[in-house]
C-alpha cells in the first residue's frame, strides 16, 4: 500500500489546502506530515521545534514518513524541509508514488507562509529565508517530482483538479 498522491513544496505552495481538497476530490484520506508529528508527539511543529530541537522533529517527521509510505493510500503532503534528508528521499522515489512538486515563488510563499501558522525556519527575515530554502531545496524538488504543478497562477481547488485530472487521465509519471 503506498500513497495515491504526495503533495511537496516549499512552505506556502498550499501543500495541506491542496491535499484536502484533492483528498476530497478522489473520496480518499488526507495525512500532512507535519500533522501526524504533531499528533504522535501532543504538540505544534512550532513547539516541538522550540521544546524538544529540530534534528528531533526531523527524525519524527522522517519515522511518520517511512510509515505513510507504506501504510496509506490517501494523499499525502510533505513539510516543506522533508525532502532534504537523504532516506526520504530515497523512500520517495522507490514507493512509487505520483509526487506533485506545487512550485511557487518566493513573492508567492511570502505572501502565502506570512498568513498562516507560524513556521520556526522563517523567523526574522522571513521574505530572506524563504529565498535561501529555495535556492537549496529547489534542486531536490525538481529531482523527485514526477509532477511539476505552477502553484503561483492557480488557487488551491484548480490546482486541486489538475493533479486529479492527471490522476485519473492516467499520465504516465
Ligand atoms: C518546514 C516546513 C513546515 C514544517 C516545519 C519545517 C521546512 O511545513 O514541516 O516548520 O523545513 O520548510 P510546511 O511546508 O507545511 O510549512
Amino acid at each position: 500500500m503506498n500513497p495515491r498522491a504526495i503533495l511537496i513544496g516549499a512552505p506556502g505552495a498550499g501543500k495541506t489546502t491542496v491535499g484536502e481538497i484533492l483528498a476530497r476530490d478522489l473520496g480518499c484520506a488526507f495525512a500532512d506530515s507535519d500533522q501526524l508529528v504533531e499528533a504522535e508527539n501532543g504538540q505544534s511543529v512550532a513547539d516541538i521545534f522550540v521544546n524538544l530541537g529540530e534534528p528531533f522533529f526531523r527524525q519524527c517527521e522522517s519515522n511518520a514518513i517511512t510509515q505513510a509510505l507504506s501504510g496509506f493510500d490517501g494523499v499525502l503532503s510533505l513539510g516543506g524541509g522533508a525532502v532534504m534528508d537523504m532516506n526520504t528521499a530515497k523512500e520517495l522515489t522507490a514507493s512509487g508514488s505520483p509526487i506533485f512538486w506545487l512550485e511557487v515563488s518566493s513573492s508567492v510563499a511570502f505572501r502565502r507562509a506570512g498568513l498562516s501558522a507560524p513556521r520556526p525556519l522563517l523567523v526574522g527575515n522571513v521574505r530572506a529565508n524563504l529565498v535561501s530554502l529555495l535556492e537549496t531545496r529547489t534542486p531536490i524538488y525538481e529531482k523527485l517530482a514526477t509532477h511539476r504543478i505552477d502553484a503561483n497562477t492557480y488557487d488551491p481547488q484548480q490546482i486541486a483538479q489538475q493533479i486529479s485530472d492527471l490522476l485519473t487521465n492516467g499520465v504516465p509519471c
